[in-house]
């Protein structure tokens, strides 16, 4: 949690960090040598290629599609408004909706229930950790990310290859989505374009890491709403004040501040991504300790982000501490991590947030069901253990 330690690690000397054999072990079956995985020059050239689709101006044109989801959300949720909802399955179908409405979107064939579910069951299969994925054993040693869920899989696989394979010879959407984005992606470099295999492995990482993170941050973010209500009133009041016309939609983001330090101080309190490995490649010092080859470095976000000496009442829930000039070093704060491996969805994630949030706040109030109070459980990322179960009152 030393963060000039963190920024050894993230930024000096990141050739010396690839990401952990855990990481791996656990998401090559689904992502092949996509960018999430992929290290040196294979890692470099995806990342080139795949930068402008997540430029400003691509993201913010994929807006409309985040504020029809949450158009739809509200909907649902007015459907059911006099009893407990479960915010984090609610918020789970609105983030899967944007991110295949921004993938493999209306293209015919597209079983988006049936991808859904083969993500889910991965993920939760993926989620019980072995300890010898955690201690890397050799790799020889059976291990549960061998085993799990093959066949669903390998239809996923099979299913998005033959819409890639379609969209490349058909026109593209207007706005172009992400498939269409990393279709026309080359690396500057070296000229390099993605074969089929590659835009499918790269795709299915957009889902994968795209999509319960987000979900996740919008349920915690409702979770500590509805249990503050001077900080839910204030959201509220931003809300009401800075967007006029019935949709939230991607140019009011610039004037919600106060719902994206909601959104900050959310991912503060509860990081999706709470624990972040590495292994050591070569030789090195971290905080006066040795380090050799092969070890894994664990780095605990959710502790720095929570650390006494680095952040001033480091429980509390209070955005405000996000509207000044963060005053607090920059490697105590790292819910996307840092340096060239820097999350490269994070704008897309923050602005997918807000347009969420914030007209989630526009149509209800938020208030906390006696008794069912989540708890925070790691796996693979900070879930709320039994759901964000809260009651929505129309406003
Ligand atoms: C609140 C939501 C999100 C959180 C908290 C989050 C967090 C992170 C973190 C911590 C990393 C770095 C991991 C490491 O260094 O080991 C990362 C990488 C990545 N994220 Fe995100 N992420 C979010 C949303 C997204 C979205 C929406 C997408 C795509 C649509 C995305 C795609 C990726 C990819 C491709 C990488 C790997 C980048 C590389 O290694 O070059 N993430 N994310």
């Amino acid at each position: 949690m030393d963060p000039t330690a963190l920024r050894h690690i993230f930024l000096k000397n990141v050739d010396n960090y690839p990401k952990s054999a855990v990481t791996k072990n656990l998401l090559k079956p689904a992502i092949g040598e996509s960018l999430f995985v992929a290290e040196g020059a294979h890692w470099r050239w995806q990342r080139r290629a795949a930068a402008p689709v997540f430029s400003h101006r691509n993201v913010m044109n994929l807006s409309p599609i985040m504020s029809s989801a949450a158009i739809r959300c509200c909907d649902r949720i007015k459907n059911q408004e006099n009893y407990p909802i479960n915010f984090f399955d609610e918020m789970v179908n609105t983030t899967f909706d944007v991110i295949s409405d921004v993938t493999f979107s209306d293209d015919e064939g597209f079983d988006r229930v049936g991808v859904h579910r083969a993500i889910d069951s991965y993920i939760a299969e993926a989620g019980k950790i072995s300890l010898p994925d955690i201690l890397g054993f050799p790799d020889w040693v059976p291990r549960l990310s061998r085993v799990i869920s093959g066949k669903a899989l390998k239809q996923m696989k099979t299913l998005a290859d033959s819409v890639i394979d379609r969209r490349r010879d058909g026109p593209s959407k207007s706005p172009p989505d992400l498939l269409d984005l990393l279709l026309a992606g080359v690396d500057p470099k070296t000229q390099r374009e993605m074969n089929t295999g590659e835009l499918r492995d790269n795709l299915l990482t957009f889902i994968v890491a795209g999509h319960e993170t987000t979900a996740l941050t919008l349920s915690w973010a409702l979770y500590l709403l509805a249990n503050d209500d001077r900080v839910q009133e204030l959201a509220r009041q931003e809300v009401t004040e800075k967007v006029l016309s019935e949709k939230v939609q991607g140019r009011d983001i610039v004037n919600l501040k106060y719902v994206r330090s909601v959104i900050d101080e959310t991912l503060r309190l509860y990081p999706p991504a709470a624990l972040v490995s590495r292994t050591a490649a070569g030789f090195d010092n971290l905080c006066g300790r040795e380090i050799r080859p092969g070890d894994t470095v664990i780095i605990p976000i959710y502790a720095l982000h929570r650390h006494h000496t680095l952040w001033r009442n480091p429980d509390d829930f209070y955005p405000e501490r996000f509207e000044t000039d963060s005053p607090q070093d920059r490697y105590a704060y790292l819910p996307f991590g840092d340096g060239p491996r820097v999350c490269i969805g994070a704008n897309f994630a923050i602005n997918e947030a807000v347009i969420i949030l914030s007209s989630l706040l526009k149509r209800f109030r938020f208030k906390p069901v006696a008794g069912l109070v989540p708890s925070p459980k790691m796996i693979l990322t900070l879930r709320p253990e039994g759901g964000v179960w809260l009651m929505a009152e129309p406003i």
